[in-house]
């Protein structure tokens, strides 16, 4: 793609992957079937698909195939596990646990939930964007229904320590619910070893397609119930009623089974590629990494650029590099990121932050040109002031 900038900003999405447009293309046309028509080929053939793209969506994060709830995606998931535990469990209790750096998906529900009546502890966050697990504990009562923490942030990187957050959440028997949108495909996802409950993710930030994303459902120590959000023919267990998006579901199940097979040599050539990136930035005065350098996803670096003038790097850099200040849900305002605030920048220093994003297609080359456009663009800041 000549003229256009380089693409670093896979965190918002990805470009789905040619093996998975191509296993998509025959369910738009000659297998166009209704994965629930039971009386015809066409409908056995759509739902073999979907019964195939359920077990390869499944393997890639430990789960049994009926564990896996299809939705149109990770907002679709997490209003699905929220507002579903909330309702179910509304006779046990009616206290939420979340975070002050959760994506607005999760967050937004929490406002909602509480505007119906339940109680929201938001925890916050330390400067590297850690959530304190002692405070999580003591964050637990006896009318707490769920925990609801994320996996890898989708402004910074960051990753949690989801099996230390589980320990404390099954410790005191209460669900917990891991949004795994950016984590999903790039590092080992595993439900049982991580001690997850409910768990959104969607096939568009792993080379999928977009508008398709699964929750998955714990079904046994414990089992989850849901109340669902959309009622009709009674899919997907009567979880999420809908006729199924046969070629989205296929094309998510390809593009898990390639994550199956290519996520650890990709995961390591992208943290080179990102190390080779930002190391010497990071040498620059005032240039600083946003999240912890022991626990971040290998392919995001969330850089500050706290120098006079910092906040324009964006403008100068976006002719040539598609990056991202903040998550792409909220960077239509020019409003700080709510995640960084949360870390304790100031508005300034938040403003002044890029997030790089590398992915699958991503060459070294690419790389190269991008550290060359940042060091020009910070030339550039210095001579103005
Ligand atoms: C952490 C996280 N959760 C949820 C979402 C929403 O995903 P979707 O676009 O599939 O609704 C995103 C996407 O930006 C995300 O990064």
């Amino acid at each position: 793609m000549t003229g256009y900038p380089i693409y670093l900003d896979h965190s918002a999405t990805t470009p789905c992957d040619p093996a998975v447009v191509e296993e998509m293309l025959p369910y738009f046309t000659t297998h166009f079937g209704n994965a629930a028509s039971r009386s015809h080929a066409y409908g056995w053939m759509a739902e073999e698909a979907v019964d195939q793209a359920r077990e390869r969506v499944a393997a890639l994060i430990g789960a049994e195939p009926s564990e896996i709830i299809f939705t149109s995606g990770a907002t679709e998931s997490v209003n699905l596990a929220m507002q579903g535990v909330a309702e179910a469990y509304s006779g046990k209790g009616d206290h939420i646990i979340s975070c002050a750096t959760e994506h607005k998906a999760v967050l937004d529900v929490c406002d909602r939930l509480e505007r119906k009546g339940c109680r929201v502890t938001r925890l916050p966050v330390d400067a590297m964007g850690h959530v304190d697990l002692g405070a999580l504990g003591e964050a637990i009562d006896d009318r707490t229904i769920l925990v609801v923490l994320m996996y890898a942030n989708n402004e910074t990187g960051l990753l949690s320590p989801v099996r230390g957050i589980s320990a404390i959440a099954r410790k005191h028997g209460v669900p917990f619910f891991c949004d795994a949108t950016q984590a999903v495909g790039k590092v080992p996802v595993d439900v049982e070893a991580d001690g997850i409950d409910l768990m959104a993710f969607t096939a568009h930030k792993l080379y999928g397609p977009k508008g398709v994303g699964a929750l998955y459902v714990r079904r046994r120590n414990p089992r989850m119930r849901l109340v669902p959000l959309l009622y009709g023919g009674g899919h997907e267990r009567g979880l999420r009623s809908g006729t199924l998006n046969v070629p989205g579901i296929v094309g998510f199940g390809k593009a898990c089974a390639i994550c199956s097979d290519a996520m650890d040599a990709e995961s390591a050539r992208l943290k080179g590629l990102r190390d080779g990136l930002i190391t010497p930035l990071l040498r620059i005065p005032g240039v600083r990494l946003n999240g912890d350098p022991g626990a971040m996803l290998p392919q995001v670096a969330n850089l500050s650029f706290a120098m006079p003038g910092g906040d324009g790097l964006m403008r100068i850099i976006s002719r040539e590099l598609a990056v991202s200040s903040g998550s792409a849900c909220t960077s239509a305002t020019l409003s700080p990121s709510h995640v960084l605030k949360a870390m304790g920048l100031s508005d300034a220093d938040a403003l002044a932050s890029v997030r790089f994003s590398l992915g699958r297609f991503t060459t070294e080359e690419e790389v190269q040109r991008a550290h060359h456009c940042v060091e020009k663009a910070l030339q550039r800041l210095r001579d103005e002031v």
